[in-house]
């Protein structure tokens, strides 16, 4: 089994709350976020603290089940807290529209709690509960599954180009495009990763990066337009990415410049492959043209992101930072639109900011995902096989089929 090094787990439960590494400001700045109702999961969630289609779908679940285990505790009637459990599970799977996995975790718990409602309401409770940790396990296991799929595609010596972050961080544990090169490199097969930084929210420079350094796989971090360049120069052997959601006919929605890579591998003949988990497979759409997009905050193109923490390095410091924290987080004057926050964090002070890049009032188009059309993507790597086109075929039968497949389609 390959190691991880010290990557940490990505969500999980612990104490009754919903326990989760905060992405949004990793690497420099590694919180760990504690929600004590599914309100909070639900900011987690819109706010990128858990991102990844495959985490999106465990924060799914759990949220659910941590409403079960909190307001829906105080519920009596078991009509009305499985109305309410269809309620919650709709808000926590609008959060956001693209990954399918989403809607699949909350909808897998709000099924289970309907299916077992007979064995009254305090004994489903707990029920709803394990079912949620289930799908937590679970994910982990099949993200290993394909990995040692995906393993076989790749060739001793492989240069892989990766984009986004599939990694760990986007599932429960391992993940899944780099749950592939985790596996491969465990066989001793890969020379190298490129590691696209993926504009505007730069998952590639911060958590692929932050994982692959860990897991101890050599990789190169490019900005996303070299992609082209490394790959005309014949240093790219394979390009693997994850996805957010695989119509029926195997058209892939992935993270925005997904499309680009797809039709950079065609020209240059490189093997262009789609890892993800059943749960990430929507058999209800016919094609990539049905999956809604996220579009996002305008300020992700207009401008950078920045955090960190601050070490006074004398008592002057530590004074100045004090008197301006005292009463809470302070905001400094800034010209331009450029924002700067001063937190206290523990014994020490934070900096929360956002720097503009781009002329005020500028127009913006910034979707989240883009869809690869099926007849660019090589294979499928799902926990159950290697599923091909045929994609229609392929697909239902790793979704729904029940033997060995280790080539499907
Ligand atoms: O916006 P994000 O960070 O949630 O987008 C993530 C991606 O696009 C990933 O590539 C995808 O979810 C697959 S994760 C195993």
């Amino acid at each position: 089994m390959s190691s991880l090094g010290n990557i940490p787990l990505t969500i999980w439960w612990e104490d009754g709350t919903v326990r989760m590494i905060d992405q949004s400001r990793l690497p420099l700045v590694g919180d760990l976020l504690v929600c004590n109702t599914y309100d909070g999961v639900c900011t987690a969630i819109s706010g990128m603290a858990v991102r990844g289609a495959p985490a999106l779908g465990v924060a799914a679940a759990l949220g659910v089940a941590l409403w079960s285990e909190t307001e829906g505790a105080e519920i009596s009637d078991l009509r009305y807290y499985l109305e309410e459990i269809d309620r919650v599970a709709d808000e926590i799977a609008s959060t956001r529209p693209t990954a399918v996995n989403l809607k699949w975790g909350a909808e897998r718990i709000r099924l289970f709690a309907h299916d077992n409602a007979d064995v009254g309401l305090d004994a489903l409770r707990p029920l709803v509960l394990e079912e949620a940790l289930r799908i937590r396990a679970e994910d982990e296991e099949r993200n290993r599954a394909l990995g040692a799929h995906g393993a076989t595609l790749i060739e001793p010596g492989a240069r892989i180009l990766t984009h986004c972050n599939a990694g760990s961080l986007a599932t429960a544990y391992y993940g899944t495009a780099l749950g592939v090169i985790f596996s491969a490199h465990a066989e001793g097969k890969v020379a190298q990763v490129w590691v696209d930084e993926t504009r505007p929210v730069l998952q590639g420079a911060r958590l692929t990066a932050w994982e692959l350094r860990m897991a101890g796989v050599p990789f190169k971090l490019i900005t996303d337009n070299m992609a082209a360049s490394v790959m005309r120069r014949g240093w790219v052997d394979a390009v693997i990415v994850g996805a957010d959601r695989i119509a029926a006919n195997g058209d892939v929605a992935n993270k925005i410049g997904t499309y680009g890579l797809a039709v950079l591998c065609k020209e240059h003949g490189i093997p262009f492959y789609v890892a993800a988990p059943s749960s990430t497979v929507d058999l209800t759409l016919t094609s990539g043209d049905e999956i809604v997009i996220e579009e996002r905050d305008e300020r992700e193109v207009t401008g950078v992101t920045v955090s960190g923490v601050i070490e006074p390095r004398t008592s002057i410091e530590t004074r100045s930072l004090d008197a301006i924290t005292e009463a809470g987080p302070y905001a400094l004057g800034m010209t331009k639109g450029h924002q700067m926050e001063i937190s206290r964090k523990g014994g020490a002070y934070q900096f929360d900011g956002w720097v503009r890049i781009a002329p005020p009032s500028v127009e913006v188009y910034n979707p989240a995902f883009d869809v690869t059309p099926a007849e660019l993507v090589t294979a499928i790597i799902t926990e159950r096989g290697i599923a091909r086109a045929p994609y229609a075929e392929s697909l239902a039968e790793a979704c729904c089929g029940t033997g060995a497949l280790h080539e499907l389609g």
